[in-house]
């Protein structure tokens, strides 16, 4: 079989994405009608600290075409280790890939992790495709709300598997909206729910980065016990500043990944 290029690879991720996230369909569509071309700034992933599955592992096929580790990110509340990484051409989306420290959990979160996991087949992790190859495991819905528990984002991989969680549009490439607050304002009018924790708006001029992001959408998902409707993915949005030598800013905040981290989270009320 002729490996993947990374252009499919990343076409395929996107494809996989808009099915779980319709809204990002309609939001691309309302950029696309306004402005010659969309930049997208980064895709957000999601997994475990096992060896099989690792930030390493799901960033090998990635390092192979070509990117590079660069910055990490902390969070000690969510009990998350976060790396981004980049592509030699600029054109091409940053990837921010996070883990959960299972170890930092009960040990029957651990067994959960370690019983479904273990349904992956150790070359499975190893190819280009993994990165949207979704879930590899049965899933009961008692078993997610036991996960959800202790970890929104153990839940989430749990129920969503390999797929990407968030496509990013970079706002500095549009010609129909001058920054992140039109935006929102723009988005708000359209009638789509963004998150608000932390403000709209995550970071700002000082951090060198600004984020917003919708809600995820509540899809169907079925469970051993039937049907259920849970957060999918969300879209997110974000504008970079110039540093001091005039580049662009290309990392990550860690308090603004923190709070939109929580775009997936069930709205409890
Ligand atoms: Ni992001």
């Amino acid at each position: 079989m002729k490996p993947e290029s990374l252009n499919q690879t990343l076409k395929m991720m996107w494809q996989n994405y808009l099915q779980l996230n319709p809204d990002a369909q309609k939001i691309h569509q309302l950029f696309a009608e306004r402005n010659p071309q969309l930049i997208n700034d980064h895709i957000a992933l999601r997994t475990f600290d096992l060896p099989q599955i690792d930030i390493h592992r799901i960033a090998d096929p990635f390092i192979k075409r070509g990117y590079v580790a660069a910055g990490e990110y902390h969070f000690p509340h969510k009990k998350l280790f976060a790396q981004h990484f980049l592509h030699p051409d600029p054109a091409q989306p940053k990837l921010f890939i996070s883990q959960l420290l299972t170890g930092q959990f009960s040990p029957s979160l651990q067994e959960i992790v370690r019983q479904f996991t273990a349904h992956i087949d150790s070359s499975e992790s190893r190819q280009s495709g993994f990165s949207y190859s979704g879930r590899h495991w049965p899933i009961s819905y008692q078993t997610y709300q036991q996960l959800e528990v202790e970890s929104d984002y153990a839940a989430w991989v749990y129920a969503m598997g390999f797929q990407p969680n968030h496509f990013t549009l970079l706002i500095n490439g549009l010609k129909s909206h001058p920054n992140l607050s039109a935006v929102n304002q723009f988005l708000l009018a359209q009638g789509f729910e963004l998150n608000d924790s932390g403000g709209l708006i995550k970071g700002g001029p000082s951090e060198l980065l600004a984020q917003s992001s919708t809600r995820a959408n509540l899809i169907s998902v079925e469970f051993e016990e039937g049907i259920q409707r849970i957060p999918g993915c969300y879209y997110e949005f974000a504008y970079r500043y110039p540093q001091a030598d005039g580049a662009l800013f290309h990392g990550f905040v860690a308090e603004s990944a923190d709070k939109i981290f929580q775009s997936t989270d069930r709205q409890r009320s």
